[in-house]
C-alpha cells in the first residue's frame, strides 16, 4: 500500500497511548509527514508527556487544544492543516469512571468519534486513513477457557465499552456505506511509560512507594492481558500501513495474567530495587475491596490475525516490561506528583487560557 500521509491528525496525543504513538512515529523513516496533536486536554492529557518533542522535530508537530465533540473545531483543524489521516485515541478511558459519571464518555467516545468520520468522509480521495484505536473490552468477559477473536460478537458490559463498541461500529459503517479507509484495532490493556496513575499498575507501584494501601477488587483473580505500550504503537503502525480497509485486527500482548499475581510481583521488584527502611515486605499493604460492578472476568486475544497477515507480534515481555516501568515510576516521582496534584491543570490553563 503507497500511503504517504502529510499531515496525520493524531487525537488524545496528549494521554498515555498518544504521546507514545507520537514519540515513536516520529522515529520511524518511513513516517515523514507531520503530526497535528489535537487534544482537549482532560484531567488524563498532559502536553509534559511530549515535552521537547517539538524541538527535537522541528516543522513535524504541532499541538492545538481542541474538543473533538466541537464539530466546528474540527471543521477548522481539518482544513487549516490539511488533514489527510487520522489516528484516534481520544477517549475517556477509565472503567471505574465510567460507572460514576458516563456522560462525558458518551460524548467523546461515539459523538467525538462520529464528528471525526463526518469530517474525514467529506474529504474525498485526498483523506488516506482513518485509524481508530479500541479495546478488546467491546468483546465481554470470557470463562476460563478461549480467545477473543476478530469474529467474536460485541458484548460490552460497563458503560466505557459499550460507548468503544458504538464507537467501533460507527467505524465500521462508515467504511461500508461510504468507502471511508478505515482501520480499527481492538487491543488489550496497555502498561508503561506516563500512564495515568489511576490504572492498576502505576496506582499500585506508587501506593506502594507512599506505604499507601494496594486495594484489590473482588477476589483479584480476574484476570487481563499486558501489552507494552511500544509494541502497541508498532502495532498500530503496521495496520496504518498495511492493514487491509474496512478490517479489524486484534492486538495483545501473550501475557495473561490474574491481578493478585501482578500486584505481588510489582511488591517484589520494589522490594529489591526500593526496599522499605523497615527491611520489610510490602505485601502488608494488599487489602481485598468491594468489587468493580460488572467486573469481566477475563480477557485473552488472539491476535494471529495481525500475526500471519502483516508479521507484527509483541517483542516485550511482561517480566521484562513491567521492572523497565516500575523503574520509571519510581525515578519520575515528580511527573506523577504534578499530574495526581492537579498542578499541572493550572499550568495548562494559564499555558493554552482553559
Ligand atoms: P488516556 O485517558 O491516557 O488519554 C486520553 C486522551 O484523550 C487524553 O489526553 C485526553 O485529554 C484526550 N481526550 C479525551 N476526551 C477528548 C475530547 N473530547 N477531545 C479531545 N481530546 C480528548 O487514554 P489511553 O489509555 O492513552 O487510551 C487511548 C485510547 O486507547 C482510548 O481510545 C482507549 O479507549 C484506547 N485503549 C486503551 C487501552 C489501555 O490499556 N490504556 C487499551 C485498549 C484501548
Ligand atoms: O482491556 C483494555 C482496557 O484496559 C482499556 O480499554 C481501558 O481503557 C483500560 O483502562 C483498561 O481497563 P481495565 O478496567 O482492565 O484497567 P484497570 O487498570 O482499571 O484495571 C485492571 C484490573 O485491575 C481490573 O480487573 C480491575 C483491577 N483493579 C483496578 C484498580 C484500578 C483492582 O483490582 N484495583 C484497582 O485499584
Amino acid at each position: 500500500m503507497n500511503m504517504k500521509i502529510k499531515n496525520l491528525m493524531v487525537t488524545g496525543g496528549c494521554g498515555f497511548i498518544g504521546s507514545n504513538f507520537i514519540r515513536y512515529l516520529l522515529e520511524q523513516s518511513d513516517f515523514q509527514g507531520r503530526i497535528i496533536n489535537v487534544d482537549t486536554l482532560t484531567y488524563a492529557g498532559n502536553p509534559e508527556n511530549l515535552k521537547g518533542v517539538a524541538k527535537t522535530w522541528p516543522g513535524r508537530y504541532v499541538f492545538v487544544r481542541a474538543d473533538i465533540c466541537d464539530l466546528e473545531a474540527m471543521k477548522k483543524i481539518f482544513a487549516e492543516y490539511g488533514i489527510d489521516g487520522i489516528c484516534h485515541f481520544a477517549a475517556e478511558s477509565h472503567v471505574d469512571r465510567s460507572i460514576k459519571r458516563p456522560d462525558s464518555f458518551i460524548f467523546s467516545n461515539i459523538i467525538g468519534t462520529f464528528n471525526l468520520l463526518e469530517i474525514a468522509r467529506g474529504r474525498g480521495d485526498a483523506f488516506q486513513i482513518f485509524h481508530h484505536i479500541s479495546t478488546d473490552e467491546v468483546y465481554g468477559s470470557l470463562g476460563p477457557e478461549g480467545l477473543f477473536t476478530e469474529e467474536t460478537p460485541y458484548r460490552p458490559n460497563s458503560p466505557y465499552s459499550a460507548s468503544k463498541a458504538a464507537s467501533d461500529h460507527l467505524v465500521r459503517a462508515y467504511h461500508e456505506t461510504f468507502g471511508l479507509p478505515t482501520t480499527l484495532s481492538n487491543c488489550s490493556n496497555n502498561y508503561g511509560a506516563y500512564q495515568f496513575p489511576e490504572k492498576l499498575i502505576p496506582l499500585m507501584v506508587l501506593n506502594a512507594l507512599e506505604e499507601k494501601p494496594l486495594p484489590i477488587y473482588g477476589d483479584g483473580k480476574n484476570v487481563r492481558d499486558w501489552l507494552y505500550v511500544t509494541d502497541h504503537c508498532e502495532a498500530i503502525w503496521t495496520i496504518m500501513k498495511r492493514g487491509e480497509r474496512g478490517e479489524t485486527y486484534n492486538v495483545g500482548g501473550a501475557s495473561e495474567i490474574e491481578n493478585i499475581v501482578i500486584v505481588n510481583m510489582i511488591l517484589a521488584i520494589l522490594d529489591e530495587i526500593r526496599p522499605r527502611e523497615n527491611g520489610k515486605s510490602r505485601q502488608d499493604l494488599i487489602i481485598y475491596v468491594k468489587d468493580r460492578p460488572g467486573h469481566d472476568r477475563r480477557y485473552a486475544i488472539d491476535f494471529s490475525k495481525l500475526q500471519k497477515a502483516l508479521g507484527w507480534e509483541p517483542r516485550e515481555s511482561f517480566a521484562t516490561g513491567l521492572r523497565k516501568t516500575i523503574e520509571w515510576y519510581a525515578t519520575n516521582r515528580d511527573w506523577s506528583d504534578r499530574v495526581r496534584s492537579g498542578e499541572y491543570q493550572h499550568w495548562i490553563d494559564e499555558q493554552y487560557g482553559g
